[in-house]
């Protein structure tokens, strides 16, 4: 792995930019929707100078359309109007003007692989066989046991839902329907051309209003295999399974994203992002990221924030990793995409995960702040879009494990803690291992408020105010305003460092952006190390060195790298005192910077 990867990508403004989530019920309540302790619009247009000066180029929000709101707007009755508990079109647009006034652009969640059960598009689907959006969604006839059961038409498992099945009986019209996510989220059937053409108006309709791109909810699972095969045993001890391998990159979803570049984003100038869990073959994805493909900008893989999960099952799993697998995740997608022509995007947090500084480092007082620095310094450094998530700027971290599971509100936390109440009522409280799997993995971590102020609800929400979620308990230390006023001559906040960051990320962009990559030092053990590399000739050249773990770790500078001064790193504000040549020594936690010969 130590050969170099030299960069021929070409310059675009959406691979230099910072993309920042924000999961909107929990950004910011002003009280202007319609909802007390609900984040809203407004709240966001109020931070748009803090999001500037942090070195944001695009914001992108979770779903903000009408919606019941089962899957926290995962579930869109209306992709054209906006839920009254975050605002108004209004909003939106002063949202977007807002952006555009400080040179910043807004990116849409775009939600098409299902809708809500109370879209009209499914209320008509299911109101007759004969309705005209019938083939909208997918129905099928059930099948029936030996005995004469009624069973669904395979045994794929539901992914977050308290129902097994993926499929769900409708009375009404005697037929199932398919719904990967949970019973309120049928899945529509892409292979209907109106279909097609219906996603097609929802995008063009938000890049009209001035919207620049859209991230694409689970995109890759719009095409099915024809005749819905059942899905291979993984678990023999329950009937339903994993169905991934039938449902996720099926045969028409590059045709699908072919026709949707080819029919409204070749016509704007755009940015596309599109999630694709269960994906691992690095030709499927360069189809989908190619240059020259026709597809999207990039795509969100799975394989580091599914770095925990037992292999082959959903995210609620534990299972043992280390530190090197990190090594070998990035190593693999940053020589993937230079060597082929495609384009990364570099995130560790979303709406879906724990917190990075809990899941990959050490969330206690003592080591919080340097984790969350050792993430952004890797972050910061590697080629490809950069997507921060609200508060991992701050090092936020999980609920702390006193936090009951009862407390959760994310729909997959509630079924799953339901599941294992049932299926192990002889050990409550524990659930054979299920407690300690919420605590680590839940959704609900990343939800939390942010943390804006150490004033009540974290400056979150008004005082009096009920936040629709609990604030994290350590809000008095951890918020912005403490890490924004940070002043010490020895050491940047989290905060401070993620602008540092990002700036220098910017200033050395034909390096960390568009760089070459290279893994330098020995593989194995808690250290990652690599070189960047500038594009073309006589550039510069930047080593990064990592120490994933809670000890003091010797690093051996290899001979072939000619280091020339350290710059930074994550203990304090000054450069990092080491040697150029031979053993370094790096303490808890620690990443430092350093230029060498290119
Ligand atoms: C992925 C989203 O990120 C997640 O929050 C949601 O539950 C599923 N897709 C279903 O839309």
């Amino acid at each position: 792995m130590t050969t170099t990867i030299h960069s021929n990508t070409q310059p675009a403004w959406w691979k230099e930019a910072v993309v920042y989530q924000i999961y909107p019920a929990s950004f910011l309540s002003t009280g202007s929707g319609s909802i007390p302790g609900w984040g809203d619009i407004r709240g966001v247009i109020n931070k748009l100078d803090y999001l500037k000066h942090l070195g944001v180029d695009i914001v992108w929000l979770s779903p903000i359309f009408n919606s019941p709101q089962v899957d926290m707007g995962y579930d869109i009755s209306d992709y054209k109007d906006i839920d009254p508990r975050y605002g108004s079109l209004e909003d939106v647009d002063d949202l977007i003007k807002g952006l555009k006034a400080r040179g910043m652009r807004f990116m849409v969640d775009l939600v098409v692989n299902h809708t809500s059960d109370q879209h009209a598009w499914f209320l008509n689907s299911r109101s007759s066989k004969s309705a005209a959006k019938r083939d909208w969604y997918i129905w099928q006839p059930p099948k029936y046991d030996t005995e004469g059961k009624r069973k669904p038409p395979n045994n794929w498992s539901m992914i977050l839902g308290e129902a097994n099945s993926a499929w769900t009986w409708d009375e009404e019209t005697q037929e199932y329907y398919l719904a990967l996510f949970t019973p309120e989220q049928p899945d529509l059937n892409w292979r209907n051309p109106e279909v097609r053409e219906a996603v097609h108006d929802v995008l063009r309709f938000w890049l009209d209003r001035g919207a620049s791109g859209f991230r694409m909810d689970v995109i890759n699972l719009i095409s099915k295999v024809e005749g819905y095969p059942d899905a291979e045993v993984v678990d023999p001890s329950v009937p339903y399974q994993p169905g991934q391998k039938y449902f996720a990159n099926g045969p028409h979803l590059h045709e699908y994203l072919q026709d949707i570049n080819a029919k409204v984003l070749s016509h704007y100038d755009t940015i596309t992002v599109g999630e694709m869990p269960f994906v691992h073959d690095e030709t499927e994805i360069i189809k989908v990221v190619g240059a020259t493909r026709k597809e999207l900008n990039m795509i969100f893989i799975f394989d580091l924030v599914d770095i925990d999960n037992i292999p082959g099952s959903f995210r609620l799993t534990l299972h043992p990793w280390q530190p090197t697998e990190i090594r070998r995740i990035i190593t693999k997608y940053q020589r993937l995409m230079l060597d082929k022509d495609g384009w990364n995007s570099i995130f560790i947090e979303n709406h879906d995960n724990p917190r990075s500084v809990s899941r990959y480092c050490d969330d206690s007082d003592a080591f919080r702040a340097l984790g969350a620095k050792l993430l952004c310094l890797m972050q910061t450094t590697l080629a490809g879009t950069l997507y921060v998530y609200q508060g991992e700027e701050l090092g936020m971290r999980n609920l702390r494990p006193e936090v009951a599971p009862e407390q959760y509100k994310d729909i997959e936390s509630i079924n799953y803690w339901r599941k294992m109440n049932a299926l192990h009522p002889d050990s409550p409280g524990d659930l054979k291992g299920a407690r300690p799997v919420l605590q680590r993995k839940a959704r609900d971590h990343a939800r939390t408020p942010v943390q804006w102020s150490a004033e009540a609800n974290a400056g979150f929400c008004a005082e009096g105010t009920e936040p629709w979620m609990m604030v994290n308990t350590d809000y008095h230390t951890v918020n912005a305003e403490a890490q924004r006023v940070y002043e010490s001559e020895e050491d940047l906040s989290v905060l401070q460092f993620w602008q540092r960051g990002l700036a220098s990320r910017k200033d050395h962009r034909d390096c960390f952006v568009y760089g070459g990559f290279e893994g330098v030092g020995e593989e194995g053990g808690s250290v990652f190390a690599y070189k960047r590399i500038s594009r073309g000739a006589g550039g510069e050249a930047f080593v990064t060195v990592l120490n994933f773990s809670g000890g003091e770790v010797e690093w051996m500078v290899p001979e072939r790298v000619r280091m020339e001064k350290w710059v930074t790193g994550t203990y304090g504000k000054k450069a990092p005192d080491l040697a150029l040549e031979g053993t370094v020594k790096l303490r808890p936690w620690e990443g430092v910077l350093g230029m060498c010969a290119a």
